[in-house]
């Protein structure tokens, strides 16, 4: 037969196949979580228009507040919500009641992930000593009562995982990598749910702990192909922190038969405060590399060509999550003013000079700080007066590494005072410290230490939901710090 005929059978057959199986490629999503454990809050309907305005098409929230969830109706963004507490949905009532209110609710609104906990095998097995079956049952309950109501085909019930919280340490590849023994059971029983329902499987992650802690080269967490560092594992060449920790994950999964799980990154961010190498440079360098990584669905050596969701953290600073490690409170990419604070494109592309659109409608207070007025003879008084201070306000700019590490215990003094100042909007009664406070008006912001200024009372806190978010999150604190501990202990 000719070379011809057999040619055109096989057009007509791609064709057939072309018709039979389309190829969906599906892009990458990048998406934006929302912390809001601060004294001002942008308004909901106010972060729904900036995403919209930075074409942000995903967003993530770490409770199931109404004004928000109801913020995002109409909008198109599609938006995670979170139960704090695992034991919150301990049956299937429990779990019917959750979707009435927070899902059925708001029809218009595009729910796409119910988080269950924070990290909770790293927090509420080893931190709460509380048992992990809480999780699993409430996975259980909550995508049989989404499945039951209609919602189970586009809303999914997870839970998000830590590298230290879930893998065994002291791996030097990614091949090496599994689930540590006591969760490998519970954690089949959830990927039995993901696999029967199509979920996806969380993982935060958060470089700078790692480069801290491992003392590795910091250029291998970066995207740039900067660093000189590289991971061979089984013929694939590892050359940066992301796909060792992807690829880590994924082995751990294919050992317990999840094969072909997708993987989402929960949480992934650079803070910019508070710690040796966080600052606007770094932030700025590792989102140009990571986001438009995430769109190129490059994929990982294990895992190429696939699309990797990520959802960046976090679209403001958290001035009153518990300082456990003071980076935490300074994750944002925009300031409290709604200022973006360097160059990051949204979209992904990974254009140069690209800041995102401001958040519109927020006040500054008047330009007034309220400083020490180095009339502190009595040094204890003084000690007493700045202890309070930074236990009530932030002062994790002052921690070594941190933006305002350089000041001497005058300035310090000043600092903590502005921030309580501040904090309580500028009312005056709030500097007074004991005669030792003074309002002014030049700025005392210097070498890139910027003392702030407050914005107008906004979306003020109820102080009762304050302390109770502030409690919530404060696992995710003690995790992070857990992270750093047994980062000593694993790989590298
Ligand atoms: C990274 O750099 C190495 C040489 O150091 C080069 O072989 C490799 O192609 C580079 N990769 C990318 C993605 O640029
Ligand atoms: C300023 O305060 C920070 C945070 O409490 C502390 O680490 C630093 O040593 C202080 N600096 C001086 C000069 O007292």
């Amino acid at each position: 037969m000719s070379t011809l005929s057999s040619m055109i059978k096989m057009i007509v057959l791609a064709y057939v196949l072309v018709i039979l199986f389309p190829i969906n490629v599906i892009d990458a999503k990048i998406g934006v979580t929302w912390g809001r454990i601060s004294s001002t809050q942008l308004v909901p309907s106010m972060v729904v228009d900036l995403l919209l305005q930075n074409k942000v098409e995903e967003a993530r929230i770490f409770n199931d507040d109404d004004s928000v969830i109801e913020a995002f109706g109409g909008s198109n963004i599609g938006l995670s919500i979170g139960v704090s507490n695992p034991k919150d949905v301990n049956s299937s009532t429990t779990a019917i009641d959750f979707i009435q209110d927070k899902i059925a609710a708001y029809p218009s609104t595009k729910i796409r992930y119910v988080v269950i906990g924070s990290m909770p095998a790293l927090s509420t097995a080893k931190y709460l000593n509380e048992p992990f079956d809480n999780v699993v049952k409430a996975i259980k309950f909550m995508q049989e009562a989404l499945n039951e109501s209609g919602y189970g085909e586009k809303i999914k019930a997870v839970i998000t995982n830590s590298f230290s919280g879930v893998l065994k340490p002291n791996i030097t590849k990614p091949s090496d990598a599994e689930f540590l023994d006591d969760l490998k059971e519970p954690i089949t029983e959830i990927l039995d749910v993901y696999k029967q329902n199509d979920s996806p499987f969380l993982i935060d992650f958060f470089p700078i702990a790692y480069i801290n802690a491992y003392n590795i080269e910091p250029n291998y967490v970066f995207f740039d192909n900067k660093s000189s560092y590289v991971i061979h594992d089984n013929g694939f060449i590892y050359t940066n922190l992301f796909e060792f920790v992807h690829d880590s994950f994924l082995s751990a999964l294919c050992k317990l038969g999840a094969n072909k799980t997708k993987i989402v990154v929960s949480q992934i961010g650079w803070p910019t405060d508070g710690f040796p190498g966080a600052n606007v440079v770094a932030a700025e360098r590792f989102y140009k590399g990571l986001l438009p990584f995430s769109l190129s669905n490059k994929g990982t050596p294990l895992r190429p060509g696939r699309p990797i969701d990520i959802y960046v953290h976090s679209l403001t600073d958290e001035k009153q999550n518990p300082a456990g490690i003071p980076f935490t409170r300074h994750w944002g990419i925009f300031m409290s003013n709604g200022e973006p604070k360097y160059n990051i494109d949204l979209s992904g592309q990974g254009r140069d000079e690209i800041f995102p659109n401001m958040a519109k409608g927020i006040n500054r207070m008047p330009s007034r700080w309220c400083v020490y007025n180095a009339d502190g003879k009595d040094t204890e008084k003084v000690m007493k007066e700045f202890t309070f201070a930074c236990a009530n306000a932030d002062c994790t700019s002052l921690a070594p590494g941190g933006s305002c590490s350089m000041l001497n215990f005058r300035e310090n003094v000043s600092y903590a005072f502005n921030m309580y100042f501040q904090y309580h909007f500028q009312n005056e009664s709030m500097c007074k410290f004991d005669g030792l406070g003074q309002v002014v008006v030049e700025n005392p912001s210097r070498n890139g230490c910027v003392f702030p200024v407050e914005t107008v009372k906004g979306n003020k806190r109820n102080k009762q939901l304050a302390a109770a978010y502030g409690n919530k999150r404060l696992h995710v604190d003690a995790a992070l710090f857990l992270v750093l501990i047994s980062i000593f202990l694993v790989l590298f």
